[in-house]
């Protein structure tokens, strides 16, 4: 459906996609670009109850690489990915973004939520150029860079509309290239494509993996899809129910670029019921 204007990439195995680790804590094997260690939530709501959103979690990401989280409604994916971006401040437990404790917002991050929360008086290419300019960083580069990704991703002739004369799929690709726009290190992903019809979710599954590969990101990527999930990433986090740990982290040991193709395949479908089951034994646990 684009205009492939990002170079064609490498077809890649990982090496981290050779390991199966399962458990709670899941290490990778040197100097990741994310590590969580012990890192739990505990919210208190405006009735000062005490809301347990998340269970004890130890991860570690490796640079480059495309991890999902899959888990069940509530088990408190969204608060992890918060914590991650400084959002919200963990109740116990340390996030260390290469090497460096987390605690605020992370200027080396982009962040995707499933609604595209776009600006609604600025103009697309003005929308994509909001962390540019929060980061003050040179404009034209910003610029030039901007109108190459919403090229890539079939916006071209769009840049001068607003974000209400864009389709849904539209305006999430245009949050998407504004999470990009900056070039962080780590790219957070809450349910990007939650809003969006089958196959409008399918090709953005595809436009996803095709930036990922033209830009090595390190992507941390939420979804309720477990086909989704698995045809992206090099590991796929399974979570248990509220308050969520982490119970099985699987390699996904496919090689890329990944075509669909590969989810008619035996192997694809085995991992796909392997998550399931999980799934729906941590649903009645
Ligand atoms: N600000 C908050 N104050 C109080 N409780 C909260 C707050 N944010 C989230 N929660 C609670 O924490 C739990 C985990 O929420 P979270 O949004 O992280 O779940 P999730 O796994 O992302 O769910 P979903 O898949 O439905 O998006 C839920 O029970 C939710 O009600
Ligand atoms: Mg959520």
């Amino acid at each position: 459906m684009l205009a492939a204007t990002l170079r064609d990439p490498e077809p890649i195995t990982r090496a981290a996609a050779a390991a199966n680790h399962q458990g709670i804590n899941v290490v990778a094997r040197k100097a990741p670009l994310l590590e969580a260690q012990g890192v739990s939530k505990t919210y208190t709501t405006r009735s000062r109850e005490k809301v347990a959103a998340l269970g004890e979690v130890s991860l570690a990401l490796d640079d480059g690489a495309f991890v999902s989280l899959v888990g069940p409604s509530g088990c408190g994916k969204s608060t992890l990915l918060k914590m991650v971006a400084g959002i919200v401040p963990p109740s116990a437990g340390e996030l260390r973004l290469n090497g460096k404790r987390v605690s605020g917002g992370q200027a080396g991050m982009g962040v995707v939520f499933q609604s595209p929360v776009l600006l609604p008086w600025l103009t697309v290419l003005d929308n994509t150029l909001l962390p540019a300019k929060v980061l003050k960083l040179d404009r034209q580069q910003a610029r030039t860079r901007a109108l190459e990704l919403l090229r890539s991703v079939g916006l071209e002739g769009f840049e001068h509309k607003y974000p209400g004369e864009l389709s849904g799929g539209m305006q999430q690709r245009v949050s998407i290239i504004r999470s990009l726009v900056h070039e962080p290190g780590l790219l957070l992903m809450d349910e990007p494509f939650g809003a969006l019809d089958a196959l409008t979710r399918e090709n953005m599954s595809l436009d996803l993996q095709r930036i990922w590969l033209a830009h090595k990101k390190t992507v941390l990527f939420i979804t309720h899809s477990i086909f989704e999930a698995v045809f992206l990433s090099d590991r796929v986090l399974v979570m248990s129910e509220r308050p969520g740990r982490i119970v099985r982290d699987l390699a996904i040991p496919f090689a890329r670029p990944r075509s669909f193709d590969l989810t008619t395949t035996p192997e694809f479908g085995e991992i796909v019921q392997e998550i399931r089951g999980l799934l729906g034994a941590t649903a009645h646990a």
